[in-house]
């Protein structure tokens, strides 16, 4: 079993710090664990004997059965003996969600714990807000306040917990979903390159997303990530990139920030695609999760609001996409679904009164026409002919195998069918600008496959046939000729 694995799906979990007072870090937790997680669940408090219905221990040595991870949540000067118990116990696994360490200038104490853990056992942390995976909640904010994402295939690193919450509440309320989510904190044992490798590997994850304020060792991050994206992609958002976000990057994880630029020229040189602001990193990762690469950067546009096709064009060829004129047998498959006053060129506008099956007429054209890599389709909900029903039609268009992106703009109604299109795998924007740049990524993320992972040559293909033919054939001349004799 990888190591890490115990960080996202152990078999049972104590709660070092488990709290009698709602609303406090380490009830919540409790109560987080308690609706996730199906494993035994042990709360640990030498004050208590239950807790929220579940029966507490002293400490972990007073549990017979064995405990796969343990989580910390005491206050800081706490942590140092509580591991010890965990190391006794022979926990393997720990995640300290305790602040007050390396970020305030406690390095000392930071010290102590790596030693201490050194070999014995991994440690998350300190200063973090730990994992969420399917079956395992132990974030401290109340779902009252916080959205949890369904299962999905991005899976989130974040060495800050509040963007990392702020952004799974972000993405549960689009209906996007998560794989595994991490928040690493202090990284004194664990960091976010163990961790991408371990997200490589996962299943369940499509595309990584990485918010990063230092990395540990930067020629070891181009080197994992080269290997990574040649089968995923990585978006990352590096933060503190001015001489104050620096300063506040010190005092949040106590490590120390580089130039904005060294980071940027890291990530291009190491296939990374970088996101400028939080809202690019879940655009782009979305995108990534969901949709296979661009092949090639031309796009169609279809819509059903002339404006938005304009803005979408607009934003679409900024982004270094193309839009090519259709091919004669594609205009007419267009015209034989609309009406003559609808346009029938690219981007292809469907108009006012468009019905989901003129988007289906619209999406099977431009499907079939192999000069179309990616298509982004702008439906307007608003509008009394258009049917709920274009949500499945634009997933219905992913048969074609390219990738789509849909731009839909607008308040409640709205977005009861971006849910429903995103549950179905499409990612959705609100506005043309965040939908276009979205499509461009992918093209990006084309390119980075075209660069580490190249297909191998057709002549290469080729001669590696004739050689196993000539092979076989020889083969067959030598029994042929044994036989003989
Ligand atoms: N073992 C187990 N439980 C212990 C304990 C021990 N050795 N010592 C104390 N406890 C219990 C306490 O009795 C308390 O339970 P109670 O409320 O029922 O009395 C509980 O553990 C918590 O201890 P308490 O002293 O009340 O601490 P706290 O809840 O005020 O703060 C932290 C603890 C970890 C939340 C706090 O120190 C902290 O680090 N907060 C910031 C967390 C953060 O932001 N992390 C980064 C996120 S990105």
């Amino acid at each position: 079993m990888p190591e890490l694995d115990r960080f996202f799906i152990p078999q049972s979990v104590a709660l070092i710090g488990a709290s009698r007072t709602p609303r406090k870090i380490g009830y919540v937790m409790l109560e987080s664990l308690k609706s996730s997680f199906k494993g035994p669940i042990y709360p640990i408090n030498p004050q208590a004997t239950e807790i929220a219905g579940l029966a507490v221990y002293p400490n972990v040595n007073e549990v017979k059965e064995p405990i796969d991870l343990a989580i910390i949540a005491v206050p800081a000067e706490k942590v140092k003996p509580v591991l010890e118990d965990c190391i006794k116990k022979k926990i393997q696994a720990a995640i300290v969600i305790s602040a007050g360490f390396g970020e305030i200038g406690n390095k000392e104490g930071e010290m102590e714990l790596q030693k201490l853990a050194k070999g014995k056992i991994r440690l998350l942390g300190p200063n973090c807000l730990g994992t969420y995976a399917k079956g395992l909640d132990m974030l401290f904010l109340p779902k009252d306040r916080m959205k949890r994402p369904p299962e999905g295939a991005i899976s989130f690193i974040t060495q800050s917990g509040a963007v990392g919450s702020a952004m799974l509440d972000d993405i549960a309320f689009e209906g996007v979903g998560i794989s595994k989510f991490v928040s690493y904190g202090n990284a004194i044992d664990i960091n976010e390159l163990e961790l991408l490798e371990y997200f490589a590997k996962d299943l369940g994850t499509r595309a990584i997303a990485a918010y990063i304020e230092t990395l540990h060792d930067g020629n070891r991050f181009i080197e994992v990530c080269k290997r990574i994206v040649k089968s995923k992609p990585i978006v990352a958002l590096k933060a503190g990139k001015t001489a104050k976000g620096g300063e506040a990057v010190l005092s949040h994880t106590g490590a120390l920030a580089g130039p904005t630029e060294v980071y940027s020229a890291a990530f291009r040189q190491a296939g990374v695609i970088e996101a400028k602001t939080t809202e690019e990193l879940f655009d782009f990762s979305k995108a990534l999760a969901t949709q296979p690469a661009l092949r090639s950067n031309k796009i169609a546009i279809i819509t059903n609001g002339g404006g938005f096709g304009i803005l979408t064009a607009d934003a679409a060829v900024l982004a270094g996409m193309e839009l090519p004129e259709l091919e004669k047998s594609t205009t007419k498959a267009l015209q034989a679904h609309m009406p003559s006053y609808a346009i029938a060129k690219n981007p292809v506008d469907l108009t006012g009164d468009a019905t989901a099956e003129r988007y289906a007429g619209a999406l099977t054209a431009m499907g079939k026409d192999p000069a179309i890599a990616g298509i982004i389709v702008i439906a307007l909900v608003q509008t009394p002919q258009l049917e709920e029903s274009v949500v499945d039609v634009i997933r219905d268009a992913k048969m074609y195998g390219k990738p789509i992106v849909a731009v839909m703009a607008g308040s409640d109604y709205t977005y009861k069918l971006v849910r429903r299109l995103e549950g179905f795998g499409v990612p959705v924007y609100p506005t043309p600008e965040r939908a276009a740049k979205a499509m461009s990524v992918l093209w990006q993320y084309g390119l980075v496959l075209k660069q580490f992972a190249p297909p191998p040559a057709p002549e290469k293909k080729a001669a590696k046939l004739i050689a196993k033919k000539a092979k076989k054939a020889a083969k067959k001349v030598a029994k042929k000729a044994k036989k003989r004799r």
